[in-house]
């Protein structure tokens, strides 16, 4: 099948190496020359598990092209899929400007029979709108040209994209029209062969579920971030209740970790596009906002963690942090915990040392001309000279460190762990001091 996808970034890229490898002849188009152009010659631009492998197996194929010719690329397809991104306007709201835009262009240039997929997350009404506005585009042309808009959010995660594309847990599908409920199950075919997991609904409400998996993602997050806070205070371990809960299989173990807060491109931005919808229909969406609430405050309890052992003035300290990414295997730091904590550090005047395994290049960018923040080669030149550690992202080759060697290495010694990777009577038994995320007082040496 013909297929053109709109967008070459995280979604994108995923979704055209992976039809292409079912056998599509797939044409990613993006505005972004300098990465088209690096596409073409085969780097791929951002850190995901065996995506540069899978694009260029196929590219050398001959099924998966990259271009900046809407044109030609538009000519190509019979699915035309958009995925470009959907940042926060300045009011919360999905800013809809990308998917318009190439609405806009497609029906500028469509000359025959197409399906526009919605697969950048979107609010409810927004299939309507790029109807409206691929209606109108041909009207302006004179051109009367037949088309159907399908909303296909997608749920793959970064760091695990690949495998969530190639074996989805569900595929949604938000359609009025049966002839589309058809091309879409060919489409999809080859990677739910085992069952049928293609979700089939109106438009309105696939447009709702993606928002909704998203929310209640975040939900999990900030419920098991609350309750760490509680027990800090009241001298229970958060980790012995979240066993204790997570054997309960109406609860279940998955997304139920405690952490420094969550980030990323798309929890934050996604509850935020949900409160705002909520309140335009005119509904207060109260667990959202407090969802929202305790996010905020828990990106910062590190830097109060910090505080408390350290004083209020961190002037003249440095600190070793290990993780920058928003997760582990992946270079994205959007909206990433490890920023407010870095945010947060230098405005107080310590300085930063960072080590992450694939984050490196995305944080000099982020913080080019910040002499205050460095970047270290691996894990162990971070903490050299460095007076304490704050562990951000639970990358794996942090698991099981050398603790007498970081001993040596930090000047206090003193770790922070945003993630709670270790036994606190092991770490201590080490003469580090050990503060974890909701492990009662009693336990925090
Ligand atoms: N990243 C994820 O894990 C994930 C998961 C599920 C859903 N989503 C959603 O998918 C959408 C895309 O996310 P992403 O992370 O891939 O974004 P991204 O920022 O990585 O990529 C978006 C791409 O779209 C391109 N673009 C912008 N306007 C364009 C236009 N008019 N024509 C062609 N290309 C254009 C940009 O240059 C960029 O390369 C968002 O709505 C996001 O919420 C993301």
């Amino acid at each position: 099948m013909r297929v053109t996808i709109f967008g070459s970034g995280y979604v994108g890229l995923v979704t055209g190496a992976c039809l292409a490898d079912a056998g599509n002849q797939v044409v990613c188009v993006d505005i972004d020359g300098a990465k088209i152009e690096r596409l073409s010659r085969g780097e791929v631009p951002i850190h995901e598990p065996g995506l540069d492998e899978l694009i260029n197996r196929n590219r050398e194929a001959g099924r998966l092209e990259f271009t900046t010719d809407a044109v030609k690329a538009i000519e190509h397809g019979l699915f035309q899929l958009i995925s470009v991104g959907t940042p926060s306007a300045e009011d919360g709201s999905a800013d809809l400007g990308h998917v318009l835009a190439v609405a806009r262009t497609i029906a500028t240039h469509m000359s025959r029979y197409c399906i526009v997929i919605t697969k950048s997350t979107v609010p409810v009404g927004t299939a309507d709108k790029v109807h409206a506005e691929i209606e109108r585009t041909l009207a302006s042309r004179g051109a009367k040209v037949e088309f159907d808009v399908v909303s296909n959010p997608e749920f793959l995660k970064e760091g695990a994209a690949i495998g969530d594309f190639m074996k989805p847990d569900r595929v949604v599908i938000g359609t009025d029209n049966p002839r589309t409920t058809e091309l879409m199950r060919a489409l999809y075919e080859p990677f739910i062969r085992n069952h049928d997991r293609l979700i089939v609904m109106d438009i309105r409400s696939s447009e709702l579920t993606k928002y909704a998996a998203n929310a209640m993602l975040a939900t999990k997050i900030s419920f098991m971030n609350e309750l760490a806070n509680i027990a800090e205070r009241v001298g229970a371990d958060i980790e012995k209740v979240r066993i204790g809960i997570g054997s309960d299989p109406r609860i279940g173990y998955a997304f139920i970790y405690p952490g420094a807060g969550y980030g990323g491109s798309c929890l934050p931005k996604d509850v935020t596009a949900l409160v705002r919808s909520a309140d335009e229909a005119g509904h207060d969406p109260q667990i959202l906002r407090a969802v929202q609430a305790v996010n905020t405050r828990q990106k910062e309890v590190l830097f109060h963690k910090i505080q408390r052992h350290f004083g209020p003035k961190l002037e003249g300290l440095t600190l070793a942090m290990w993780g920058l990414a928003f997760k582990p295997h992946t270079d994205d730091m959007r909206e990433a915990p490890s920023r407010t904590l870095i945010d947060l550090l230098l405005k107080a005047g310590a300085r930063v040392k960072a080590y992450d395994p694939v984050a490196a290049a995305e944080a000099q960018r982020i913080y080019a001309g910040e002499s205050a923040f460095t970047v270290a080669r691996n894990a162990y030149q971070a903490a050299e000279g460095a007076d304490a550690l704050a562990i951000v992202t639970e990358w794996q080759e942090f698991r099981s460190p050398d603790f007498e060697r970081l001993r040596e290495l930090l000047k206090a010694p003193v770790i922070f762990d945003g993630r709670n990777l270790y036994d606190p009577a092991m770490v201590s038994r080490f003469g580090l001091t050990y503060y974890a995320i909701g492990r009662g007082k009693r336990l925090a040496v």
